[in-house]
């Protein structure tokens, strides 16, 4: 296992670019599953998660390469239909095997993933979606037993407790391509990844329209064929540089940004006084001399993205004066918050708000990291605070940070990897 050890205090400067986003390639690599066809995908990101779902597609019969940011993939024949429990409790986005092994051989047999570190993470709105697609399935023994005779297009409602899901969309569309007739999704995720999704999805002659809005109307087809396709860039590793910059009192150009997909976290950025510059496909963000304290409130897009909150949170924690963050995605996402006030923060949990007091520094110290986002906000207060800062668990961080130290290092920051004795 290995640690992040980083001494804090170098201010940031230079320009860095973004990799392609986790989040829409995952849903990407598993369409592939809906053509016998070959297919290229260019600017993923080298991450655990893709090499991940690329093992699982290659338990189902895939062939997959991945060299230099494509992978170059063809699921000509499907060997298994089953995505086994070891495999899927590692990593919840390959649930969303699901809707192509449906839409592709009408059978699936995925592992319920369970919750994980930042909440229950249920799957109702999954199951009770490709319900509505004629698909028959049973729960038993962890597994999700799902088949069909034939799916057929109909209306389904994807609204939850918290607002849409953005798996159970993606899954849903990947079997409603195949379904005989109409199917309108209702109160559809609008993140830019679904959109990412259904571009690619209509790029192998699917017919989606509406694709990034709360409803998505899909006239099914009998095949896909094969595609040559770019990813969009990570908004979240984006956002996360963007903090990088303001928490060193730094001046960073992001480069291969789409700023759309960052309007939420830009409008609270500009609400503490940080300078931004939007440029054609980067942004400029250099830090001011004292930033105001702001409110956030995480939402489905086009809101403030949960996976930025706990980034926030590390720069909110040198902010002066008092800021509330409320959690209306995972209310629990906050295991941050007790690593971070080791290293010296002042922030209380109340039910699922954060009260952040900001203090003048933080200070290294040896800390625990416990999801992936968690991790980024550890990394930002450590390239901040004074002395030296030990992150150890970073595995969670490789799942979905394409070269970050690499990337911190050639901005100035002093950060690198050791192993665990
Ligand atoms: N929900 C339900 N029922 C369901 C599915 C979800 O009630 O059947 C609830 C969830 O418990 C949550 C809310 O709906 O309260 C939204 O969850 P969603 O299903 O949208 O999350 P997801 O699709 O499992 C994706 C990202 C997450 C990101 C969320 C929210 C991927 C692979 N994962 O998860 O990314 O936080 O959307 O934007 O796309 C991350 O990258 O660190 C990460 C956790």
């Amino acid at each position: 296992m290995d640690k992040l050890i980083i001494e804090g205090g170098k201010r940031l400067k230079g320009s860095v670019k973004i990799s392609g986003s986790k989040n829409a390639v995952l849903p990407i690599l598993a369409a592939t599953l809906l053509t016998d066809k070959p297919c290229r995908i260019s600017n993923v990101p080298d991450l655990k998660d893709v090499h991940f779902m690329l093992r699982l597609l290659r338990i189902l019969g895939v062939s997959a390469e991945f060299k230099r940011g494509v992978v170059k993939i063809c699921a000509k024949d499907i060997k298994s239909h089953i995505a086994p429990y070891n495999l899927v409790s590692k990593m919840r986005a390959s649930f969303c095997l699901l809707g192509p092994l449906l839409g592709r051989i009408k059978k699936a047999q995925v592992s319920l993933p369970g919750g994980c570190i930042i909440g229950v993470r249920p799957v109702n709105l999954h199951i009770e979606g490709l319900r509505r697609l004629n698909v028959n399935i049973e729960i038993s023994a962890g597994y999700v037993n799902a088949q069909t005779k034939s799916l057929r297009g109909n209306s389904v409602y994807l609204g939850g407790e918290f607002g849409s899901s953005v798996l159970a969309t993606a899954n849903v569309l990947m079997a409603a391509v195949k379904a005989k007739g109409l199917t309108v999704i209702e109160s559809a995720a609008c993140e830019p990844e679904i959109l990412d999704l259904a571009d690619f999805l209509n790029s192998m002659g699917a017919h989606i329209h509406g694709a990034g809005t709360p409803t998505i109307r899909i006239q099914g087809v009998k095949s896909l064929c094969g595609v040559d396709y770019k990813v969009i860039p990570d908004r979240v590793e984006a956002g996360t540089f963007m903090i990088a910059a303001l928490i060193t009192k730094g001046d960073i150009v992001i480069e291969g940004v789409n700023h759309y997909h960052l309007s939420a976290l830009i409008d609270k950025l500009g609400k503490t006084g940080s300078r931004i510059k939007k440029l054609d496909n980067s942004l400029h963000i250099a830090a001011v001399n004292k930033l105001k304290p702001v409110n956030i409130t995480t939402l489905p897009y086009p809101g403030f993205p949960t996976d930025m909150q706990a980034q926030f949170m590390s720069l909110l924690s040198v902010v002066d004066g008092v800021s509330v963050v409320t959690e209306k995605i995972y209310p629990d996402r906050f295991m941050h918050i007790a690593e971070l006030n080791r290293m010296g923060a002042h922030i209380q949990k109340e039910g699922p708000c954060a009260i952040i007091e900001g203090v003048k520094f933080l200070t290294g110290a040896p800390v625990m990291a416990s999801d992936l986002r968690a991790s980024a906000a550890l990394v930002l207060a450590g390239l901040a605070a004074k002395g030296t800062t030990e992150i150890f668990r970073i595995y969670h961080l490789d799942r979905g940070y394409d070269r970050i130290e690499s990337k911190l290092q050639k901005l100035g920051a002093c950060i690198y990897r050791r192993k665990v004795r």
